[in-house]
């Protein structure tokens, strides 16, 4: 076995697990591995992968649990805590489910220069679960504070998967990302510090648009529009730096009325400020809110090309 071939550790029930997941995944279409995701999160936790996740410590890569030659496969694989993994990709769809801790998968355009461009972040809980298609491949991977444990189905079993350079890191990036996480965990005194003082708010709501001027008039106004949520928690993220800012693009998770319910929305940031680089402007532009039945419709009637 060379350092770069994968460990292979067959366990009860994952030969049965894949037999019964690459018919559903078809020919890998978004709507047969959004359908395939559903299954394997609601199979996944009757596997004992105990050994398998032993054996991918010992290892520090993924360990093949079912699948022969050249895939499709199933795998456990580990990511430790502050070691991303290199942007790569396998050659082919994937479908995974998250098992502990808690990961974020980014997935990359790759440019004509060989260098990643980042089509944003889904950030994966316990029992969620997220897929690529042959098309959007190329991906990292990173566990959030702690360890975490995946199972993925891979379509292919590239042993040396392809490698990418990272995107260039933009100036502004680290304001970009403040507001990014302080905004989808609604947290005012995080948001308090990435404003400035005479910061403007226009926000653009469903069949609705109103403004707040100064930091405390838009803190207040936020902090009225949170206090209706619990439970808040961001799933998905794209930022895009530019010259004078950038946007931030977020997909929410929250309880509403006591509901699960999703809102998507876009941030159009200025930013300026002399000593300390601030957001000055900040237009917001928000798809409303969707309950449970409206994400399950959407799911099906528009199923995404990534999700
Ligand atoms: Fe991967």
């Amino acid at each position: 076995m060379t350092a770069r071939t994968r460990p292979r550790l067959e366990i009860p029930g994952a030969a049965a697990l894949l037999g019964e997941l690459v018919p559903l995944a078809g020919n890998g279409g978004s709507a047969q591995l959004a359908a395939t995701g559903e299954r394997l999160a609601t199979l996944a936790p009757q596997l004992d992968i105990t050994e398998a996740l032993r054996t991918a410590r010992r290892e520090g890569r993924g360990v093949a649990v079912a699948g022969a030659g050249e895939g499709p496969l199933l795998a456990v694989a580990v990511f430790p805590a502050q070691a991303p993994t290199p942007i790569h990709g396998h050659g082919g769809w994937g479908v995974a489910v998250l098992l502990t801790g808690r990961c974020d998968l980014t997935a990359f355009r790759i440019g004509p220069d060989g260098v990643a461009s980042s089509l944003g972040v889904r950030r994966l809980h316990p029992g969620e679960a997220t897929w690529w298609t042959r098309v959007y491949d190329v991906h990292r991977q990173s566990a959030v504070a702690d360890e975490a444990v995946e199972l993925v189905l891979l379509e292919r079993n590239p042993d040396g998967a392809p490698r990418y350079e990272p995107p260039a890191v933009p100036a502004s990036g680290g304001l970009l990302e403040r507001f990014s996480a302080a905004y989808g965990a609604g947290d005012l005194d995080a948001l308090a510090a990435v404003y400035a003082p005479d910061v403007l708010l226009d926000a653009n709501v469903p069949v609705w648009r109103y403004q707040a001027a100064g930091r405390d008039a838009v803190l207040a106004t936020l902090r009225e529009e949170l206090a209706e949520v619990t439970d808040r928690r961001a799933t998905w993220w794209h930022i895009t730096p530019s010259n004078a800012g950038g946007v931030v693009e977020l997909e929410t998770r929250n309880t509403y009325h006591g509901k699960p319910v999703l809102v998507r929305d876009a941030h159009l940031l200025a930013v300026g400020g002399e000593a300390v680089e601030q957001i000055v402007a900040h237009t917001m532009w928000c798809t409303g809110i969707w309950d449970a039945d409206t994400v399950r419709q959407q799911a099906r009637a528009a199923p995404m090309v990534l999700p």
